[in-house]
């Protein structure tokens, strides 16, 4: 696992075991070459079999697919799980979602910019990590199981398998530099950046984190879920990752995304917010993370009550590794200090109200 510059890193151990198990299941009938455990994690992925070598230096890309509909239709029958998830996330609403709507509606192209990103043409098109192409067509797909895991009639996913004629397996699935093709394009659109606060942050250089450790958290269940399949030794119970891509619109993530506390050390009340997110908090536009420190007095009436506010745009937003700390001055008489940390998704046109989501509280006595 060497030293490739973009978060390369150990594949865990019970993924390299389900691998292990294939290749005895087919009695080493697929060569080891084949299985896709090399650390080839970097900006620029080397160009995996079947894919069209001239297609990324050709200006004109291949006619798009008629099919497309279908196609990701079809992948429900046998991955039930998957597709149930990918349903519900933003990805599969990132053209249809009405903040988008609404910022488009007001562009003279009306979003043929925005479509490289948010009804993208398939990944491969163009080297992984780079911005992919716009597609014209069917963009109410937003970006779906084509975009992320085929070209042309080639599927690829993060280990050879044999499904449906053989799955390339390729390491860049199991890496950040593939999320990157579209959240880490800061001179295309910096307003959607989360790569450049990421590998500033502990999570990849310490802790070895991808995107994926926690957007798609792993889970023990088949893999294939249609009962008729021949090869039933490959569709038992497996660790695989769930397609949740959970972010701030299901909420649930937000919770606990950072610590807090809160002191009194003499004349200051002091504040601070770890973030555990593996990038700047927040990390997109239309976010503002505020903190509130509340002073009561024995009685418990409020007598002091200040925030601070945290926002994405200006560069103001809480660096992911390390503490924040924030003073304020205690006010005479006060006795207890309670301090509440929310993240915000303001209000905007395809968002009639605030949408106001805790992260941490803390409370101390003088
Ligand atoms: C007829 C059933 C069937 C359909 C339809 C189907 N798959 Fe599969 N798929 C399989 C089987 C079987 C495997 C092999 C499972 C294994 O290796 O454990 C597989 C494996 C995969 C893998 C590789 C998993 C890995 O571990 O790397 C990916 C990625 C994948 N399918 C994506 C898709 C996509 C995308 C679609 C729709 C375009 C699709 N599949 C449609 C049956 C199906
Ligand atoms: C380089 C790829 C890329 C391009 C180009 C792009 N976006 Fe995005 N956009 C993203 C990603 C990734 C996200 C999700 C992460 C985030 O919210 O930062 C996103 C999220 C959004 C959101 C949701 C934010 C919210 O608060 O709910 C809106 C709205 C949006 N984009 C508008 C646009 C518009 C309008 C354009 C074209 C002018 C555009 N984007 C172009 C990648 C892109
Ligand atoms: C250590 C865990 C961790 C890692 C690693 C991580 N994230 Fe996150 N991410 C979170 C948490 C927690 C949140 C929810 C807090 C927030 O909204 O910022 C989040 C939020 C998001 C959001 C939703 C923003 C919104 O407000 O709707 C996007 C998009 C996102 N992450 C993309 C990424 C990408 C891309 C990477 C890799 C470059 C990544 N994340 C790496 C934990 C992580
Ligand atoms: C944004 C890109 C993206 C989209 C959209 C997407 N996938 Fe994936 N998929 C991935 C990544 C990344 C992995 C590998 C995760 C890992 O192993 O770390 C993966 C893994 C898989 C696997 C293997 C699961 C495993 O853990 O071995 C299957 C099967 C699969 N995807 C099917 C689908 C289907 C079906 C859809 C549409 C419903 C879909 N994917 C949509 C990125 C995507
Ligand atoms: C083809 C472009 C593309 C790729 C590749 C991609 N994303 Fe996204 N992602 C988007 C867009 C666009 C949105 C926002 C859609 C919207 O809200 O309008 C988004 C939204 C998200 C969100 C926010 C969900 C929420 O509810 O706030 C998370 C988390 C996320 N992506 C994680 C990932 C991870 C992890 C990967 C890599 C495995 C990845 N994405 C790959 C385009 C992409």
């Amino acid at each position: 696992m060497g030293g490739a510059p973009f978060g390369a890193l150990p594949v865990p151990e019970d993924r390299l075991m389900r691998v292990a198990l294939v290749v005895f299941a087919f009695g080493c009938l697929i060569p080891l070459s084949l299985v896709g455990w090399d650390s080839g994690v970097s900006r620029s992925v080397s160009l995996p079999q079947g894919r069209p070598e001239d297609c990324r230096l050709q200006e004109e890309l291949p006619p798009e697919r008629k099919n497309l509909k279908r196609l990701n239709n079809d992948c429900k029958k046998c991955h039930a799980d998957v597709h149930a998830e990918w349903t519900g996330t933003q990805h599969a609403k990132s053209w249809t979602d009405p903040v988008f709507q609404a910022e488009i509606s007001k562009l003279d192209d009306k979003g043929a910019s925005c479509a490289r990103c948010h009804a993208p043409r398939a990944l491969w098109h163009k080297e992984m990590g780079e911005i992919p192409a716009a597609r014209n067509k069917d963009r109410d797909l937003g970006v779906n199981c084509v975009t992320c895991h085929m070209l042309g009639n080639v599927y690829f996913g993060p280990f050879h398998s044999q499904g449906h004629g053989g799955v390339e397996g390729e390491a860049v699935y199991r890496s950040s530099t593939m999320c990157f093709s579209c959240h880490g394009q800061p001179e295309a659109r910096k307003e959607h950046d989360q790569m450049t606060s990421y590998l500033d942050g502990k999570a990849w250089s310490k802790d070895g984190k991808t995107c994926q450790s926690c957007h798609m958290p792993m889970v023990e269940r088949k893999l294939v879920t249609k009962k008729s399949l021949k090869m039933k030794f490959l569709i038992g119970v497996q660790p695989v990752r769930m397609h949740s891509f959970t972010g701030a619109r299901r909420g649930e993530i937000v919770k606990g995304c950072a610590d807090l506390a809160v002191v009194f050390e003499g004349e200051k009340v002091v504040a601070s917010i770890t973030p555990k997110t593996g990038h700047s908090l927040p990390c997109t536009t239309h976010r503002e993370v505020v903190l509130t420190v509340v002073q009561s007095d024995g009685s418990g009436q409020e007598v002091s009550r200040e925030t601070r506010k945290y926002t994405f745009q200006q560069g103001e937003a809480l660096a992911p590794s390390g503490t924040t700390t924030v003073e304020f001055a205690a006010v005479v008489g006060a006795e207890t200090a309670r301090a509440t940390l929310v993240q915000v998704m303001t209000k905007t046109e395809g968002r009639p109200e605030d949408v106001r989501q805790p992260i941490q509280e803390a409370e101390t006595k003088r």
